[in-house]
Protein backbone atom coordinates (compact mmCIF):
# COMPACT_ATOMS: atom_id res chain seq x y z
CA UNK A 1 0.00 0.00 0.00
CA UNK A 2 1.37 3.38 -0.54
CA UNK A 3 2.32 5.85 2.62
CA UNK A 4 0.12 8.21 1.78
CA UNK A 5 -3.07 5.65 2.17
CA UNK A 6 -1.76 4.56 5.24
CA UNK A 7 -0.99 7.98 6.83
CA UNK A 8 -4.60 8.84 6.23
CA UNK A 9 -6.17 5.47 7.22
CA UNK A 10 -3.43 5.34 10.58
CA UNK A 11 -5.15 9.19 11.67
CA UNK A 12 -8.51 8.46 11.17
CA UNK A 13 -8.28 5.44 12.78
CA UNK A 14 -6.52 7.12 15.18
CA UNK A 15 -8.97 10.03 15.72
CA UNK A 16 -12.27 7.30 15.84
CA UNK A 17 -10.43 5.06 18.21
CA UNK A 18 -9.95 8.56 20.69
CA UNK A 19 -12.83 9.33 19.61
CA UNK A 20 -11.54 13.11 19.08
CA UNK A 21 -12.10 15.97 16.61
CA UNK A 22 -9.05 16.61 14.33
CA UNK A 23 -8.63 20.14 16.72
CA UNK A 24 -7.80 18.14 19.59
CA UNK A 25 -6.71 15.42 17.75
CA UNK A 26 -4.05 18.29 16.06
CA UNK A 27 -3.30 19.73 19.63
CA UNK A 28 -2.76 16.26 21.34
CA UNK A 29 0.12 15.61 18.89
CA UNK A 30 1.00 19.11 19.50
CA UNK A 31 0.54 19.91 15.77
CA UNK A 32 -1.49 22.55 13.88
CA UNK A 33 -4.71 22.16 12.65
CA UNK A 34 -3.55 23.24 9.05
CA UNK A 35 -0.56 20.66 8.83
CA UNK A 36 -3.36 17.61 10.29
CA UNK A 37 -5.71 18.74 7.31
CA UNK A 38 -2.79 18.44 4.37
CA UNK A 39 -1.68 14.75 5.95
CA UNK A 40 -5.59 13.79 5.72
CA UNK A 41 -5.72 15.08 2.05
CA UNK A 42 -5.96 13.13 -0.64
CA UNK A 43 -2.43 12.43 -2.35
CA UNK A 44 -3.89 14.04 -5.82
CA UNK A 45 -4.08 17.19 -4.20
CA UNK A 46 -1.61 20.23 -4.16
CA UNK A 47 -2.37 20.59 -0.39
CA UNK A 48 -1.49 17.23 0.61
CA UNK A 49 1.39 16.59 2.63
CA UNK A 50 3.67 13.47 3.94
CA UNK A 51 3.46 13.44 7.86
CA UNK A 52 7.07 12.94 9.34
CA UNK A 53 7.61 9.88 10.54
CA UNK A 54 8.23 10.97 14.44
CA UNK A 55 4.52 11.49 14.32
CA UNK A 56 3.35 8.24 13.12
CA UNK A 57 5.33 6.25 15.93
CA UNK A 58 3.73 8.93 18.31
CA UNK A 59 0.27 7.89 16.91
CA UNK A 60 1.05 4.58 17.41
CA UNK A 61 2.04 5.15 20.89
CA UNK A 62 -0.85 7.46 21.91
CA UNK A 63 -3.20 4.29 20.82
CA UNK A 64 -0.71 1.21 22.70
CA UNK A 65 -1.58 3.39 25.67
CA UNK A 66 -4.87 2.84 25.75
CA UNK A 67 -6.97 0.37 28.24
CA UNK A 68 -7.23 -3.02 26.16
CA UNK A 69 -10.97 -3.48 25.24
CA UNK A 70 -12.90 -5.17 27.88
CA UNK A 71 -14.60 -8.37 25.98
CA UNK A 72 -12.69 -9.16 23.41
CA UNK A 73 -13.68 -11.82 21.14
CA UNK A 74 -12.77 -15.41 21.79
CA UNK A 75 -10.05 -16.65 19.88
CA UNK A 76 -10.95 -17.87 16.20
CA UNK A 77 -14.62 -16.42 17.01
CA UNK A 78 -15.54 -14.38 14.08
CA UNK A 79 -15.59 -10.50 15.06
CA UNK A 80 -19.47 -10.15 13.55
CA UNK A 81 -21.58 -13.33 14.25
CA UNK A 82 -24.57 -14.37 14.20
CA UNK A 83 -25.16 -17.14 16.78
CA UNK A 84 -21.52 -17.91 16.24
CA UNK A 85 -21.30 -17.72 12.12
CA UNK A 86 -19.83 -15.18 10.72
CA UNK A 87 -22.99 -13.10 9.36
CA UNK A 88 -24.66 -9.62 9.88
CA UNK A 89 -28.08 -8.93 10.47
CA UNK A 90 -28.45 -6.92 12.92
CA UNK A 91 -26.14 -3.03 14.36
CA UNK A 92 -27.42 -5.31 17.79
CA UNK A 93 -24.31 -7.22 16.86
CA UNK A 94 -22.11 -4.54 16.82
CA UNK A 95 -19.88 -2.27 19.21
CA UNK A 96 -17.94 0.60 19.01
CA UNK A 97 -14.44 -1.47 18.50
CA UNK A 98 -15.73 -3.66 15.43
CA UNK A 99 -17.43 -0.91 14.15
CA UNK A 100 -13.90 1.31 14.25
CA UNK A 101 -12.26 -1.95 13.07
CA UNK A 102 -14.66 -1.50 10.14
CA UNK A 103 -13.93 1.79 9.38
CA UNK A 104 -10.30 1.51 9.61
CA UNK A 105 -10.55 -1.37 6.89
CA UNK A 106 -13.02 0.63 4.43
CA UNK A 107 -10.42 3.44 4.51
CA UNK A 108 -7.56 1.37 3.51
CA UNK A 109 -10.12 0.29 0.35
CA UNK A 110 -11.32 3.63 -0.51
CA UNK A 111 -8.75 3.99 -3.30
CA UNK A 112 -10.29 0.82 -4.90
CA UNK A 113 -13.31 2.43 -4.65
CA UNK A 114 -12.44 5.43 -5.98
CA UNK A 115 -10.55 3.41 -8.90
CA UNK A 116 -7.10 4.37 -7.90
CA UNK A 117 -5.90 1.01 -6.79
CA UNK A 118 -7.07 -3.18 -7.23
CA UNK A 119 -7.11 -6.13 -5.36
CA UNK A 120 -7.56 -9.60 -5.72
CA UNK A 121 -7.90 -10.88 -2.10
CA UNK A 122 -11.44 -12.35 -2.95
CA UNK A 123 -10.20 -13.96 -6.31
CA UNK A 124 -11.95 -17.36 -7.01
CA UNK A 125 -15.08 -15.99 -4.51
CA UNK A 126 -18.60 -16.28 -5.47
CA UNK A 127 -21.58 -13.72 -4.03
CA UNK A 128 -24.94 -14.85 -4.34
CA UNK A 129 -26.97 -12.01 -4.42
CA UNK A 130 -30.51 -13.07 -3.35
CA UNK A 131 -32.79 -9.82 -3.97
CA UNK A 132 -36.79 -10.41 -2.98
CA UNK A 133 -37.47 -6.99 -3.13
CA UNK A 134 -37.16 -3.87 -5.16
CA UNK A 135 -33.44 -2.43 -5.07
CA UNK A 136 -30.93 -0.71 -7.25
CA UNK A 137 -28.00 0.73 -4.83
CA UNK A 138 -28.00 -2.02 -2.27
CA UNK A 139 -27.85 -4.87 -4.96
CA UNK A 140 -25.35 -2.96 -6.91
CA UNK A 141 -23.10 -1.82 -4.70
CA UNK A 142 -22.83 -5.20 -2.72
CA UNK A 143 -22.01 -6.85 -6.24
CA UNK A 144 -19.82 -3.99 -7.00
CA UNK A 145 -17.87 -4.27 -3.78
CA UNK A 146 -17.39 -8.01 -3.88
CA UNK A 147 -16.20 -7.64 -7.74
CA UNK A 148 -13.49 -4.94 -6.76
CA UNK A 149 -12.44 -7.28 -3.88
CA UNK A 150 -11.78 -9.67 -6.87
CA UNK A 151 -14.60 -11.89 -6.55
CA UNK A 152 -17.46 -12.27 -8.89
CA UNK A 153 -21.44 -12.39 -8.53
CA UNK A 154 -24.62 -14.62 -9.30
CA UNK A 155 -27.53 -12.69 -8.95
CA UNK A 156 -31.25 -13.67 -8.23
CA UNK A 157 -34.10 -10.79 -8.37
CA UNK A 158 -37.45 -10.54 -7.26
CA UNK A 159 -40.16 -13.91 -6.81
CA UNK A 160 -41.02 -14.02 -10.01
CA UNK A 161 -38.06 -16.11 -11.63
CA UNK A 162 -37.25 -17.58 -8.24
CA UNK A 163 -38.17 -21.36 -7.27
CA UNK A 164 -39.79 -19.27 -4.09
CA UNK A 165 -42.74 -19.04 -6.24
CA UNK A 166 -43.11 -22.57 -6.81
CA UNK A 167 -43.34 -22.72 -3.00
CA UNK A 168 -39.79 -23.71 -2.29
CA UNK A 169 -39.11 -22.70 1.55
CA UNK A 170 -36.45 -20.11 2.65
CA UNK A 171 -34.45 -23.26 3.95
CA UNK A 172 -34.23 -25.12 1.12
CA UNK A 173 -33.94 -21.82 -0.73
CA UNK A 174 -30.58 -21.23 1.49
CA UNK A 175 -29.12 -24.81 1.55
CA UNK A 176 -29.36 -25.15 -2.26
CA UNK A 177 -27.28 -21.57 -3.12
CA UNK A 178 -24.57 -22.23 -0.30
CA UNK A 179 -23.57 -25.24 -2.46
CA UNK A 180 -22.69 -22.89 -5.39
CA UNK A 181 -21.54 -19.68 -3.61
CA UNK A 182 -19.55 -18.21 -0.63
CA UNK A 183 -21.26 -15.56 0.63
CA UNK A 184 -24.88 -14.42 0.41
CA UNK A 185 -26.55 -11.05 0.31
CA UNK A 186 -30.38 -11.27 1.12
CA UNK A 187 -33.11 -9.02 0.64
CA UNK A 188 -36.61 -9.70 1.56
CA UNK A 189 -40.32 -8.37 2.78
CA UNK A 190 -40.43 -10.10 5.68
CA UNK A 191 -39.17 -9.15 8.88
CA UNK A 192 -36.98 -11.89 10.71
CA UNK A 193 -36.69 -13.75 6.90
CA UNK A 194 -33.31 -13.31 6.59
CA UNK A 195 -32.01 -14.60 9.74
CA UNK A 196 -34.17 -18.07 8.95
CA UNK A 197 -32.09 -17.83 5.66
CA UNK A 198 -28.76 -17.27 7.97
CA UNK A 199 -29.61 -20.15 10.00
CA UNK A 200 -30.02 -22.36 6.98
CA UNK A 201 -26.43 -22.11 5.64
CA UNK A 202 -22.93 -22.08 7.43
CA UNK A 203 -21.57 -19.15 4.65
CA UNK A 204 -21.22 -15.37 5.33
CA UNK A 205 -24.89 -13.89 5.01
CA UNK A 206 -25.36 -9.87 5.23
CA UNK A 207 -28.92 -9.15 5.71
CA UNK A 208 -29.79 -6.54 3.23
CA UNK A 209 -33.31 -5.45 4.36
CA UNK A 210 -36.06 -8.04 5.99
CA UNK A 211 -39.06 -6.20 5.26
CA UNK A 212 -39.61 -3.18 8.17
CA UNK A 213 -36.72 -4.45 10.42
CA UNK A 214 -32.86 -4.13 9.69
CA UNK A 215 -30.76 -2.84 7.02
CA UNK A 216 -27.20 -3.07 9.33
CA UNK A 217 -24.85 -2.20 6.17
CA UNK A 218 -26.77 0.81 5.24
CA UNK A 219 -26.69 2.36 8.71
CA UNK A 220 -22.80 1.76 8.37
CA UNK A 221 -21.87 3.56 5.33
CA UNK A 222 -24.16 6.38 6.99
CA UNK A 223 -22.13 6.42 10.49
CA UNK A 224 -19.09 6.22 8.08
CA UNK A 225 -20.77 9.35 5.83
CA UNK A 226 -21.39 11.17 9.42
CA UNK A 227 -17.84 10.42 10.83
CA UNK A 228 -15.88 11.56 7.76
CA UNK A 229 -17.95 14.65 7.61
CA UNK A 230 -17.81 15.40 11.16
CA UNK A 231 -14.07 14.88 10.92
CA UNK A 232 -13.76 17.29 8.16
CA UNK A 233 -16.36 20.14 10.25
CA UNK A 234 -14.46 19.74 13.35
CA UNK A 235 -17.29 17.83 14.94
CA UNK A 236 -17.76 15.09 17.64
CA UNK A 237 -20.33 12.79 17.33
CA UNK A 238 -21.03 12.44 20.69
CA UNK A 239 -23.69 15.31 22.16
CA UNK A 240 -24.94 15.98 18.43
CA UNK A 241 -28.45 16.33 16.94
CA UNK A 242 -30.01 14.03 14.66
CA UNK A 243 -33.21 14.57 13.44
CA UNK A 244 -34.77 11.35 11.74
CA UNK A 245 -37.47 12.19 9.29
CA UNK A 246 -40.63 10.72 7.42
CA UNK A 247 -41.51 7.00 7.67
CA UNK A 248 -40.01 5.96 11.21
CA UNK A 249 -42.07 3.03 11.17
CA UNK A 250 -41.91 1.19 8.02
CA UNK A 251 -38.13 2.94 7.59
CA UNK A 252 -35.56 0.00 8.47
CA UNK A 253 -32.46 2.17 7.87
CA UNK A 254 -33.50 4.28 10.62
CA UNK A 255 -33.79 1.48 12.75
CA UNK A 256 -30.32 0.51 12.86
CA UNK A 257 -29.01 3.54 12.51
CA UNK A 258 -30.69 4.81 15.43
CA UNK A 259 -29.25 1.72 17.49
CA UNK A 260 -25.71 1.99 16.16
CA UNK A 261 -25.61 5.85 17.41
CA UNK A 262 -26.80 4.45 20.75
CA UNK A 263 -23.70 3.19 21.19
CA UNK A 264 -22.11 7.16 21.68
CA UNK A 265 -22.96 9.18 23.68
CA UNK A 266 -25.62 11.89 24.66
CA UNK A 267 -27.21 12.20 21.73
CA UNK A 268 -30.05 14.45 20.60
CA UNK A 269 -32.71 12.69 18.75
CA UNK A 270 -35.33 13.89 17.31
CA UNK A 271 -38.09 12.00 15.07
CA UNK A 272 -40.33 13.59 13.23
CA UNK A 273 -42.69 11.48 11.22
CA UNK A 274 -46.66 12.01 10.58
CA UNK A 275 -49.14 10.50 13.23
CA UNK A 276 -49.44 6.58 12.02
CA UNK A 277 -45.53 6.70 10.95
CA UNK A 278 -43.67 7.16 14.45
CA UNK A 279 -40.66 5.39 15.14
CA UNK A 280 -41.61 1.92 17.18
CA UNK A 281 -42.06 2.43 20.82
CA UNK A 282 -40.00 -0.97 21.51
CA UNK A 283 -36.65 1.09 19.55
CA UNK A 284 -37.55 4.51 21.57
CA UNK A 285 -37.02 2.32 24.67
CA UNK A 286 -33.64 0.84 23.76
CA UNK A 287 -32.39 4.76 23.25
CA UNK A 288 -33.02 5.45 26.42
CA UNK A 289 -29.52 4.74 27.48
CA UNK A 290 -26.08 6.67 27.46
CA UNK A 291 -27.78 9.93 28.39
CA UNK A 292 -28.96 10.15 25.10
CA UNK A 293 -31.99 12.32 24.46
CA UNK A 294 -34.66 11.54 22.74
CA UNK A 295 -37.60 13.62 21.37
CA UNK A 296 -40.99 13.02 19.04
CA UNK A 297 -42.93 15.41 17.13
CA UNK A 298 -45.10 15.57 13.47
CA UNK A 299 -44.10 19.31 13.57
CA UNK A 300 -41.01 19.54 10.72
CA UNK A 301 -39.48 22.62 11.48
CA UNK A 302 -39.51 22.46 14.98
CA UNK A 303 -38.14 18.72 14.62
CA UNK A 304 -35.21 19.43 12.62
CA UNK A 305 -34.10 22.96 14.32
CA UNK A 306 -30.52 23.44 14.09
CA UNK A 307 -29.88 20.21 14.30
CA UNK A 308 -26.22 19.06 13.03
CA UNK A 309 -27.51 15.82 10.85
CA UNK A 310 -31.39 15.83 9.37
CA UNK A 311 -32.06 12.02 8.08
CA UNK A 312 -34.68 12.12 5.54
CA UNK A 313 -36.86 8.81 4.55
CA UNK A 314 -39.06 8.22 1.81
CA UNK A 315 -42.53 7.06 3.08
CA UNK A 316 -42.49 3.25 2.38
CA UNK A 317 -46.45 2.79 1.09
CA UNK A 318 -45.68 -0.80 -0.40
CA UNK A 319 -45.49 -1.54 3.64
CA UNK A 320 -48.74 -0.01 4.57
CA UNK A 321 -50.97 -2.20 6.55
CA UNK A 322 -54.41 -0.28 6.05
CA UNK A 323 -52.59 2.70 7.89
CA UNK A 324 -54.49 6.26 7.77
CA UNK A 325 -51.85 9.14 8.05
CA UNK A 326 -52.63 12.53 9.08
CA UNK A 327 -50.31 15.58 8.90
CA UNK A 328 -48.63 13.98 5.49
CA UNK A 329 -49.23 17.30 3.23
CA UNK A 330 -46.70 18.51 1.16
CA UNK A 331 -45.59 21.31 4.38
CA UNK A 332 -43.69 17.72 5.07
CA UNK A 333 -41.22 18.14 2.43
CA UNK A 334 -37.10 18.58 3.08
CA UNK A 335 -36.09 21.62 0.77
CA UNK A 336 -33.82 24.25 0.19
CA UNK A 337 -36.79 26.94 2.47
CA UNK A 338 -36.62 24.80 5.21
CA UNK A 339 -32.71 24.34 5.18
CA UNK A 340 -32.37 27.96 5.32
CA UNK A 341 -34.73 28.73 7.59
CA UNK A 342 -34.42 25.77 10.15
CA UNK A 343 -30.95 23.83 9.42
CA UNK A 344 -27.50 25.53 10.49
CA UNK A 345 -25.01 25.97 7.64
CA UNK A 346 -22.61 22.80 8.46
CA UNK A 347 -26.17 21.06 8.94
CA UNK A 348 -25.53 17.54 7.11
CA UNK A 349 -28.57 16.64 5.30
CA UNK A 350 -28.89 12.91 4.09
CA UNK A 351 -31.11 10.03 2.85
CA UNK A 352 -30.69 6.44 1.95
CA UNK A 353 -32.61 6.80 -1.03
CA UNK A 354 -34.59 6.00 -3.24
CA UNK A 355 -36.37 9.07 -2.86
CA UNK A 356 -39.15 10.07 -4.38
CA UNK A 357 -38.03 13.51 -6.81
CA UNK A 358 -41.51 13.81 -8.61
CA UNK A 359 -42.29 17.45 -7.57
CA UNK A 360 -45.35 16.98 -5.57
CA UNK A 361 -43.89 14.34 -3.36
CA UNK A 362 -43.38 14.92 -0.11
CA UNK A 363 -39.67 13.60 0.15
CA UNK A 364 -36.08 15.25 -0.30
CA UNK A 365 -36.55 18.28 -3.11
CA UNK A 366 -34.20 18.44 -6.10
CA UNK A 367 -33.94 21.99 -5.13
CA UNK A 368 -31.03 21.25 -2.64
CA UNK A 369 -28.87 19.73 -5.38
CA UNK A 370 -26.14 21.86 -5.50
CA UNK A 371 -25.86 22.96 -1.65
CA UNK A 372 -23.12 21.15 -0.01
CA UNK A 373 -24.88 20.41 2.99
CA UNK A 374 -26.32 17.64 0.68
CA UNK A 375 -24.64 14.33 1.52
CA UNK A 376 -26.47 11.77 -0.49
CA UNK A 377 -24.47 11.31 -2.94
CA UNK A 378 -21.02 10.68 -0.70
CA UNK A 379 -23.60 8.37 1.51
CA UNK A 380 -23.66 5.85 -1.70
CA UNK A 381 -20.21 6.56 -2.88
CA UNK A 382 -19.20 5.35 0.56
CA UNK A 383 -21.20 2.30 0.87
CA UNK A 384 -18.90 0.47 -1.66
CA UNK A 385 -15.82 0.96 0.95
CA UNK A 386 -17.87 -0.33 3.93
CA UNK A 387 -19.50 -2.93 2.11
CA UNK A 388 -16.36 -4.11 0.61
CA UNK A 389 -14.56 -3.88 4.28
CA UNK A 390 -17.90 -5.89 5.39
CA UNK A 391 -17.07 -8.72 3.34
CA UNK A 392 -13.27 -8.53 3.88
CA UNK A 393 -14.03 -8.95 7.67
CA UNK A 394 -16.67 -12.16 7.02
CA UNK A 395 -14.64 -13.73 5.02
CA UNK A 396 -11.44 -13.09 6.74
CA UNK A 397 -9.41 -11.27 4.32
CA UNK A 398 -8.86 -8.45 5.75
CA UNK A 399 -5.33 -8.94 6.71
CA UNK A 400 -4.16 -9.92 3.26
CA UNK A 401 -5.46 -5.94 1.85
CA UNK A 402 -2.10 -3.66 2.67
CA UNK A 403 -0.21 -6.48 0.87
CA UNK A 404 -2.31 -6.89 -1.93
CA UNK A 405 -3.01 -3.42 -3.52
CA UNK A 406 -1.99 -2.32 -7.40
CA UNK A 407 -2.16 0.46 -9.03
CA UNK A 408 -5.23 0.54 -11.59
CA UNK A 409 -4.31 0.82 -15.41
CA UNK A 410 -7.67 2.72 -16.20
CA UNK A 411 -8.31 6.07 -15.03
CA UNK A 412 -11.82 6.89 -13.97
CA UNK A 413 -13.21 10.74 -13.98
CA UNK A 414 -12.55 12.69 -10.83
CA UNK A 415 -15.15 13.52 -9.77
CA UNK A 416 -17.56 10.93 -11.01
CA UNK A 417 -20.89 13.56 -10.81
CA UNK A 418 -21.59 16.38 -13.58
CA UNK A 419 -22.66 18.72 -10.16
CA UNK A 420 -19.99 17.03 -7.30
CA UNK A 421 -17.87 20.35 -8.00
CA UNK A 422 -19.46 22.30 -5.78
CA UNK A 423 -18.36 20.00 -3.04
CA UNK A 424 -14.45 20.16 -4.03
CA UNK A 425 -12.05 21.64 -2.12
CA UNK A 426 -14.02 21.04 1.59
CA UNK A 427 -11.53 17.15 1.29
C1 LIG B 1 -33.85 1.91 1.57
C2 LIG B 1 -34.31 0.48 1.84
O1 LIG B 1 -34.48 -0.32 0.92
O2 LIG B 1 -34.45 0.20 3.01
N1 LIG B 1 -32.98 2.07 0.55
C3 LIG B 1 -31.69 1.59 0.60
O3 LIG B 1 -31.44 0.43 0.78
N2 LIG B 1 -30.70 2.47 0.42
C4 LIG B 1 -34.93 2.92 1.74
C5 LIG B 1 -36.19 2.86 0.91
O4 LIG B 1 -36.50 1.95 0.18
O5 LIG B 1 -36.92 3.87 1.01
Amino acid sequence: MDAHTEQQAVLRNAMRTLNMTRDAFAQRLGVTRRALDAWLLPSGSAESRTMPEVVGRFVAEILAARPARAAAPAAGAPAIAFEGKPQLLSTDQLDLDIVHELFRIADLLEPVARRHKVTRVLEGAVLGNLFFEASTRTRMSFGTAFCRLGGSVVDTTGFTFSSMSKGESIYDTSRVVSGYVDALVVRHPEQGSVAEFARATNLPVVNAGDGPGEHPSQALLDLYTIQREFSRLGKSLDGMHIAFVGDLKYGRTVHSLSKLLALHTGIQFSFVAPKGLEMPRHLLDRLAVNGHVVRETDRLAEGVKDCDVLYATRIQKERFAGEAIEGYTPEFQINRALADAACKPDTLIMHPLPRDSRADANDLSTDLDRDPRLAIFRQTDNGIPVRMAIFAMLLGVAQQIPHDLRDATWRSPRPVGPDDAVFEGFE
